[in-house]
């Protein structure tokens, strides 16, 4: 597939943080015509027909794994799922001799995610097919920061001057720092709120609010992107206990009740039901948590349309089958 190095967002997306607004804008601007099509009966148009894309998921995933199958397949791509079980990983392969052996077969675009944080610009900057982090360790997670501002720019009809607090585990979230770059390039206020074992120690290099109570992260925020405590990262000693953790940080409609406006309610998933959130705000009506679910498809399919060389002006048009 050609015109790659012509693209708007260049040859890779490996985070928000290399990108400008205006990329950023761009990228939320072309999901626009992209959500109708998984309205349709017949959710498919020849977009990326003839494109072979493979998804590389070598950590566990089903949103974002998904996600991006819909999102290739509804452009007409050819796609391939490798995971690290039943793939030659399991025998000791390097993930660059994976990736060089599937662009052998003349692939045109990888999906990874990775362990590792740094693994999808290690790869990116070794082979030729552009490359798509769909979450690397504890560094980014571009498309579901996207799907993120995409989600609170329909709520809002607006970023600038948006007041975001992301509460939970930022420490081990790339879901934190995709969302902080993002959100900080187009206008957006960012906190964080969390207990301070669960803030990086660089927490203030990001520029970002500081909340340590969650009754004033509450009373300042339009939204609240709530994190996951992200147990399997943990070795011990963060926290006292999941259920102290509630008690102090949990996101709950008792606390929400006393907030002076309605929050929006987002969170990546999976969730801790009980723990960073409860069911009655998960499920309740500020939730946006299945929106961003379905906003993730449409924006997914923007970033694969952009690094194919698709140029945002025809966007609308490859809604009714035309191309790059
Ligand atoms: N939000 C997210 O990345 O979810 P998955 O791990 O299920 O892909």
């Amino acid at each position: 597939m050609s015109g790659a190095a012509a693209a708007p967002l260049g040859k890779d997306l490996l985070g928000l943080e290399p990108l400008t607004a205006e990329q950023i804008t761009l990228i939320l601007d072309t999901a626009e015509p992209f959500k109708e099509i998984s309205e349709r009966a017949i959710k498919k148009v020849p977009t990326l027909r003839g494109a072979t894309i493979v998804n590389l998921f070598f950590e566990a995933s089903t949103r974002t794994r998904v996600s991006f199958e819909f999102a290739e397949k509804r452009l007409s791509a050819d796609t391939v799922n490798v995971g690290s079980t039943g793939s030659s990983v399991q025998k000791g392969e390097t993930l660059v001799d994976t990736a060089r052996n599937l662009e052998a077969m003349r692939i045109d675009m990888v999906v990874i995610r990775h362990g590792a944080s740094g693994a999808a610009q290690f790869l990116a900057d070794r082979i030729e097919s552009n490359v798509i982090n769909a979450g690397d360790g504890t560094h980014e997670h571009p498309t579901q920061g996207l799907l993120d501002l995409l989600t609170l720019r329909d709520r809002f009809k607006r970023l600038d001057g948006l007041k975001v607090c992301i509460v939970g585990d930022v420490l081990h979230s790339r879901v934190a720092r995709s969302n902080i770059w993002g959100l900080k390039k187009v206008g957006a206020e960012v906190a964080v709120c969390g207990p301070r074992s669960l803030l990086p120690n660089a927490i203030d290099e990001l520029e970002v609010e500081v909340f340590d109570r969650v009754e004033d992260a509450i009373e300042w925020a339009d939204a609240l992107n709530v994190l996951r405590l992200q147990l399997e990262r943990m070795q011990g000693g963060y926290i006292p206990s999941l259920r102290e953790y509630n008690r102090v940080f949990g996101v709950s409609r008792e606390r929400l009740e006393r907030a002076p406006r309605d929050l929006v309610i987002l969170h990546p998933g999976p969730m801790n039901r009980g723990v960073e959130i409860d069911s009655d705000v998960a499920d309740g009506p500020f939730s946006v948590i299945l929106d961003q679910v379905t906003n993730g498809v449409a924006v997914r399919m923007a970033v694969l349309y952009l690094l194919s060389g698709g140029r945002p002006e025809l966007a609308e048009a490859a809604k009714s089958g035309g191309g790059r």
